[in-house]
Formats: structure tokens, sequence, C-alpha cells
């Protein structure tokens, strides 16, 4: 029985507790970041806001110190922590700034292991955090529309969807270690010829379809603090201040909250920077003498007079500040809590570095399982071609990682040797800019090969080592491969040692497809090895004497000559008078050739085991919201550990517009003992089927028919079944 005095105590006590609650100082109630930027705001001088939205020096953005406000510092690149750039674009050579060098971004996607693109992510941004970065000027996204971009070795994939699925990790990795990602560049920067000046024209749904997903998926589901605007134009409108690319798709309909970073000079307007999305202005190139004028930048002092003249409302510098400032905020880098130190160069970064390269390297071919070979059957080895003794991290362009260390092929390979076993290397080719096949060393490599009773040759692209532009060859910023063969004369290189030695194991490197029709009928076993990383070299002598099951899939498909590929063949490139039109709209890539029906060399998803997989039992049933679930079972049927990458493709039988041959949905990397299975269950969101119809303006389903494939590549489809939608 509760006497009627201690009810009113509790009734007043109540009342007490509820206003105290709703009257409490702000002090008391921790402020929303929303709350703390208006304050912030508030405090601040025009010229203090425009201070933080342009460069105050390469890579820093202006500081408030009298509000406590530090320089937002931003870095290269999207797989390793570039050397440090001074105020002068002066880089420090020194070796205290020698970092992990993480396999590139078309290495990391051919794992097709997003738990991998979270640990890339991870390390990445704990580097960034040690070297005291606020931003880290990775992942690269755009979409591989020609084999000849010199940018490719930098992003992932022709296909949106498996781009979506590597990008999401990587972002979550990267943030987690309370540093900005910054996705880049928005977007169909897929050309570096005419990069500054060219106008991309493409149809409503190819941007929906192939060229935006990525980017839709690093903001929203990802969360991706930070993206940068791309060099190039976008139906006539540089994309950097664009005001349908940016206000509308991006901050509207995307509902990104981050800050737009223009590319290193892309700003071209103070009007369309203010008006149109840019948010930082970066790279300007009005360099006064030697020291740059940062506040000559087009979002400098220009903009406070512009202001003061009534010409702009202070609103618009207000959300670019707001933000900066949210960033800012959600990455601690103001506000207080704990940041973490982050770490740098550690065994565990290698350890990751030497992981995604183990599942990154691809076995295109195995005839008569000449792979893997028996090392306690080499006497006398024979290491062939330059790129197996060439360290490739410091090349490229602005991805340059002076890496702490690089394991080459060549040093892979000798790892696994036995002491008494013969090394001979021969360099093959000259590696220089235009070098043609040099006969000597041809001759002494094919000599190499006949004595050997292992031969392995590595070939392909390059990256220079050095800082100098004009060393980049082939795979690198700022310039496109001028075809698809590969340089120096390797060609016939290939030709003479397959003829002196037809067991020689064929590695290539480099960011995409090489035309290989003058030799690839005659190699029996040939890898893909992208730019694998410090710890690259490990792998591929692992996977060449099968200490390591291969599991790596192309990402991207190698026509088997560059008139093949869709941007040639019915597409433009480069473009010509400052404008090019992607005519093959949604058909890039798999999409092209499986529907054209046009033979590649090596399929995208391709990529070969020294085991066996079985599929089976392929189920769908229909799910919530017009959702499928798709089951199906793989199992190891070989006598070897393996790792599959099973691959979901749609079709839509019958369409009022023309659709793809198939699609990629859904994938999932399993890894079986021999002899074991496992029962795959992925869900297909009605968006799967869905296509963008650009009258409607917006993702339509039409009822009716479609295919549900699952493939161990776009062209080895093992089970297919219907259902009606
Ligand atoms: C470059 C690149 C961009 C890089 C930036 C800073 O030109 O296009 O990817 O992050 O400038 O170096």
């Amino acid at each position: 029985m509760i006497r009627k005095s201690s009810v009113r105590l509790i009734i007043v006590y109540v009342l007490l507790a509820t206003l105290f609650s709703c009257t409490s100082s702000p002090e008391k109630k921790s402020l929303s970041i929303e709350q703390k930027i208006d304050s912030v705001l508030s405090q601040m001088t025009l010229e203090e806001k425009v201070t933080m939205i342009h460069a105050s020096s390469s890579f820093t953005t202006g500081a408030v110190p009298r509000l406590g406000i530090p320089e937002w510092t931003m870095s290269d690149g999207p797989h390793g922590v570039r050397k440090e750039h001074g105020r002068g674009w002066v880089g420090s050579e020194s070796p205290e700034y020698f970092a992990t060098y993480l396999p590139v971004g078309v290495s990391l996607a051919s794992t097709w292991n997003p738990e991998l693109g979270y640990t890339f992510g991870k390390v990445l941004g704990e580097e960034a955090r040690y070297r005291g970065k606020d931003v880290i000027l990775g992942p690269g996204i755009n979409i591989l529309r020609t084999p000849l971009n010199g940018r490719n070795f930098e992003y992932l994939s022709e296909d949106p969807y498996l781009i979506s699925k590597m990008v999401v990790e990587y972002i979550k990795g990267v943030q987690d270690q309370h540093v900005a990602a910054c996705v880049k560049h928005y977007l169909a920067n897929n050309q570096e010829t005419d990069r500054n000046t060219v106008s991309v024209e493409m149809n409503e749904r190819t941007l929906r379809e192939i060229y935006l997903p990525g980017f839709a998926a690093a903001v929203k589901e990802g969360g991706v603090y930070t993206l940068m605007g791309a060099y190039n134009k976008f139906r006539g409108q540089y994309c950097t201040h664009h005001e349908y690319l940016i206000n509308k798709v991006l901050k509207e309909e995307l509902g990104f909250d981050g800050a737009v970073i223009s590319d290193w000079g892309a700003v071209h307007s103070t009007l369309e920077a203010l008006k149109f999305g840019t948010d930082v202005e970066m790279g300007t190139d009005l360099s006064q003498g030697e020291v740059k004028n940062y506040d000559k930048f087009f979002m400098g002092d220009t903009v406070i007079s512009l202001v003061k003249s009534g010409v702009i409302k202070e609103s618009l510098i207000n959300d670019k500040v707001r933000r900066i400032l949210r960033i800012m905020y959600r990455t601690k880098v103001i506000g207080g809590g704990d940041r973490g130190t982050g770490s740098f160069n550690t065994p565990e970064h290698q350890a990751a570095a030497l992981k995604i390269a183990e599942e990154a390297i691809v076995l295109l071919k195995n005839e008569g399982s000449l792979l893997p070979l028996n090392k306690s059957s080499v006497k006398n080895v024979a290491i062939i071609g330059a790129n197996a003794n060439r360290k490739q991290g410091g090349g490229g362009g602005s991805s340059q990682v002076n890496a702490k260390y690089e394991i080459t092929p060549l040093q892979g390979i000798e790892k696994m040797l036995f002491e008494n076993v013969q090394v001979t290397y021969a360099e093959g080719y000259e590696v220089a800019r235009d070098a043609k096949a040099n006969a000597n060393k041809i001759k002494e490599a094919a000599e190499a090969a006949r004595k050997a009773d292992a031969s392995i040759l590595v070939c392909g692209w390059i990256h220079g080592y050095t800082d100098s532009w004009n060393d980049n060859a082939y795979d690198a910023e700022s310039v496109d491969k001028p075809n698809m063969f590969l340089p120096f004369g390797q060609d016939e290189l290939i030709n003479a040692v397959l003829k002196a030695n037809p067991n020689t194991i064929i590695v290539i490197m480099g960011g995409g497809p090489v035309d290989m029709t003058k030799w690839e009928s005659k190699a029996k076993a040939i890898l893909f090895a992208g730019y694998p990383g410090m710890e690259g070299g490990t792998p591929i002598g692992k996977i060449i004497f099968g200490e390591l099951n291969p599991s790596g899939k192309l990402t991207m498909t190698f026509p088997k000559r560059l008139e093949d590929s869709p941007a040639h063949a019915i597409g433009e490139y480069p473009g010509k008078d400052n404008v090019v039109y992607y005519n093959e709209g949604i058909m890039v890539g798999y999409r092209y050739f499986d529907t054209k029906k046009v033979q590649p060399q090596f399929p995208f998803g391709h990529g070969l085991s020294y085991t066996t997989f079985l599929y089976e039992n392929l189920q769908l049933t229909k799910g919530d919201n017009q959702s499928v679930v798709a089951t199906v079972t793989v199992r190891n049927t070989g006598s070897r550990a393996g790792a599959e990458v099973m691959q979901l493709y749609v079709k839509d039988i019958e369409s009022s517009v023309e659709r793809p041959d198939k699609e990629l949905k859904g994938f999932q990397k399993v890894f079986l003992q021999p002899g074991e299975s496992k029962d795959i269950i992925l869900t297909l969101s009605v968006d799967a089927f869905r296509f963008f119809d650009e009258k409607k303006m917006e993702w339509v389903l039409e009822p009716g028919k479609f295919q549900v494939m699952a493939g161990s590549s776009s062209r080895d489809i093992r089970l297919t079944k219907e259902i009606d939608l």
C-alpha cells in the first residue's frame, strides 16, 4: 500500500526530471554535428570561409586557427599513401615515407572478394592516418571502357555491379580509420587522351545503367565522405562543376552530404564552381612564379568580392564550408574524440598486401595441366623478361607509391627453388620508349629457354619507376596506350622463346588486355598478374610451383584485338574536336561481346583453378518485393583445395528495348576442400531485373520471362533457370 505523500513525491520528481531535460543548457546535452557546424559557421568571417574552399598548398586547404580548424590534409592514392608532397609540389623521397604498396585497383577487383576490399581499405586508411592525412584520394572506379586507357590499372572493372560490391567495402575500410575516402573520378573519365578538354556524350540509360551505379553505391551504401570531380566535360559542361551531375544527381537524388573536391586543375570557372557543386578547388595552375598564390584560385579572393557585391549569396559558400566541416567532425579532425594513430609498414599490412595479391592472380590458360610445375624435378630454370626484374610501384602517375620493398616475379620464383637449382635470367627486351625488338636479347633469352627444364617469361605493360612523367610507359596517368600490342618487341621475343621451349609459362603484367594473337595459340600456360603490389612476386612463384591454387577472375574482357572492343567497333575513341560519343551505349565489355556474339580472347569473369568445380541444383524462388532467391550448390570435384567465384547473370528474354545477353547481378567466392560443397543463397532484388527507361526517367520492370544463369565466367554458364516476373 503506497501512502498518498509518496505518490505526490513521485509526481513532483517526474515533473522536475522532465523540466530539467528540456531546459538543460546546450553544453550539458551533446550537440549534434549539424548544431556544432551552425555554431562554428556563425562565428566565421567570409574570408575565413573562403580560405577553406580552396587549396592552401598542393594537398591542403586553408585553416581557421582562430576557431581551431586545421588545414584539411589530403594525399594520393588509391593503392598506397604517396610520398610526401610539400607546398610547391616538391615530393620527398626520404625512406620515412616508403609505404605499403598494395595491389592496384584492377588486381584488388580480380579477387572478386569484397571482404578483401575492406581489408585493403583498412590498410590504406591506417597508413593515411599514420601519415597525418585526413583524406585519401581513392578509390578510382571509372569503367574500363577501352583497353587503351592509361589508368585502367587504377580502376576496377567494366562491370558496374562488380565495381559497386568492391568499392563499398573499400570505402568502409578506409573510413573506419577516421580518414575520408574520395571516390573518383566523377564521372566518365574513361580515357587520358584530351582528358582536360574532351566532352563525353552518352544517353541517359547508359549513364544510369553503366557509368553512375558505382558512384551511387559509393554514396548510398558506402557512405563515402568525399568525391572527386573529373577533368573531362559531360554533355558540354565540366564535370567538377556540373549542374545536372552534381547538383541534381549527386547531391539531390543520391543525397550526397559530403564534399566534392575538384581534380587538380579541374575548375575552370568561379561562378560555375560556386553554383554547380564544387566544394573544394584543388590544384589550379595559377602559379605566380615558383610559389602558387592560392588566393588567386577561382574560389579564392574573387568569391569574397562576388559575395560582398551581392552577385553571389553567402549561403552558397556556407553550404560548401558546412560539407567540409561535416566530414572534419565525422573523421574527428575537429570536435575531439579518439582518431587513433594508424599504423605504417607493419607486418600486418604486408600480410594483407600478400593475401590480396594471392587472390588476384588469374590463370588464363593451362593446356594439358602444364601448371603447376613440380619443383623437385627442376634443375635449370630460365626466367625471362624485363618485367620479371622490374619494380612497378613508383610508376603510373599520381597513384605512385614509394614501396617499402617490392618482391619482383624473379625474386618470387627464385624463393620457391631448391638451393642447387641453376637460374638463368635473360632480360629479353629493352624497356625504353618506342624500343623495338632486340635481336641479341631475344637470342640470349631463347638460348636460356632451350636449355631450361622450366622456362618462365614475364611480359606485359609497365610503369616507370621514376617520377618523371615521360618515363611512365603505357600504364600511366595522362597518357593512353597507342594500341593493344605489347611494346618493346615482346611479341617477337615470346615467339622465339616458345619455339625454343614450347612449355614456357607466360606471365602478363599490366592494367589490362594485350593483343596476344601472334602467340597465344602456341602458349600452353598463361597467367595475368595485373600489378600485384609489393608482395606480388611471391604468389606468382607460389602459383607456378603449386604452393598456391589461383582463384582470380578477369574483371574486364580480353578482346582478341582492339577493333573487337565496343568502344572501337561501334563507339568513338578518343573522339574528335574534343567530343567523344559513347555510341556503344550500355554495350560495354561482355555486354557487347555476348550480345553481338563476338568471341573474346578471354571472357569477363574467367579464371582457372588447379581443381575443378561442379555446379548443381540451381533453384529460383520468388521472394519479397518481387525479389528472386537463387540457390546453387558448388562442389570441389578435384583433388586439392581451391576457391571458386560463382557468378549470377540475368537476362530479360523479351523486352521492349534492347537488353544485353546477360548482366552480372550477383556473385560469391567460396573456398572448398576437395569433395566439399557449399549451398550458395543469393537474393536478387527487383533492381536486378529492371532497365532504365529514359522516356519515363525511371527504372522499369517489364513483366515476363527472365533467365538466371549461374556460371564460372560470363562464357562458362553451368546452370540456367527461367522465372516469370
Ligand atoms: C591527378 C589525378 C587524381 C589525383 C590528383 C592529385 O591529376 O587525376 O586522381 O588524385 O591529380 O594528384
